[in-house]
């Protein structure tokens, strides 16, 4: 596809002590891009995530969010924060707030909005993701794979120019994983940016513009997923791939 750079990582380092988790890591996101990210536990996928929103600040390199460089603090940060969502294992809805109330607080806290305005954008949104009937209940009243859904909204009601997904799925029961996998297919198709750390092997193939295979802190491989499943080239991407395969 024709690039139209929206996310842009350059020669990023990172280190915890003595641990060097980002290896100079260059990666690309085009508007639109649909970038699913795997590799084993440890390699660096959280990290690379919670380092584009900037939940974790990095030692080198630059990283850029529609051409500007991410913000340190403050203001601009709580912006950059709402401008690439994040969905992650653990929905983190708050408990005591109904749906809707989880889904329109940041709206309104962050974005301004009053409140019947973000209300009607959160039913909207409720409704996109199946949800329209359950507005009023408490998280603890839901499946999981209904809060992770809602988890979405509410990253999408801030209308956020990219989203990061850290393996949404993970925490779910089998029978859960699909609800959830089918709003983010439909995300994909709408044209939404999306960063997609997942095991799931089947939505890599069907929803990914590109794989990235990250081991030991590094961008191992970067391929289509065709490529990338059919003739993984190094010897990490065919071991990872023949374990997860096999079950
Ligand atoms: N806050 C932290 N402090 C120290 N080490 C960390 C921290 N977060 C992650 N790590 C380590 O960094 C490495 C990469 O972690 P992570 O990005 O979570 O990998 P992945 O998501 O691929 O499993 C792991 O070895 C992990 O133990
Ligand atoms: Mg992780």
């Amino acid at each position: 596809m024709a690039v139209d750079p929206l996310i842009e990582l350059r020669d990023v380092n990172k280190y915890f002590g003595e641990l060097h988790v980002l290896q100079d890591v260059s990666l690309t996101v085009g508007r639109g891009e649909v970038v699913v990210v795997i590799g084993p536990s440890g390699s660096g996928k959280s990290t690379l995530c919670r380092a584009i929103n900037r939940l974790e600040p990095v030692a080198s390199g630059t990283i850029t969010l529609d051409g500007q460089p991410l913000p340190e603090e403050g203001r601009d940060l709580a912006r950059l924060r709402s401008e690439v969502g994040m969905v992650f294992q653990s929905f983190n809805l708050f408990a005591h707030k109904t749906v809707l109330q989880n889904i329109s607080l940041g709206q309104v806290k962050v974005r301004r909005r009053k409140k019947d305005e973000a209300d009607r954008r959160s039913r909207e949104l409720l409704d996109r993701v199946g949800l329209a009937d359950q507005a009023d209940k408490y998280p603890a009243q839901l499946s999981g794979g209904q809060q992770q859904r809602v988890a979405i909204a509410r990253a999408l009601a801030m209308d956020p120019k990219a989203l990061l997904f850290d393996e949404p799925t993970s925490a779910l029961d089998p029978e859960m994983i699909n609800e959830v996998l089918e709003v983010m297919r439909q995300l994909a198709r709408d044209g939404m940016t999306m960063v997609v750390v997942t095991h799931e092997m089947g939505f890599a193939r069907s929803a990914a513009n590109r794989v990235l295979f990250m081991a030991d802190g590094r961008i191992v491989e970067d391929r289509t997923p065709e490529e990338f499943f059919t003739h993984p080239r190094s010897d990490r991407a065919k071991d990872f791939l023949s374990k997860i395969l096999k079950h």
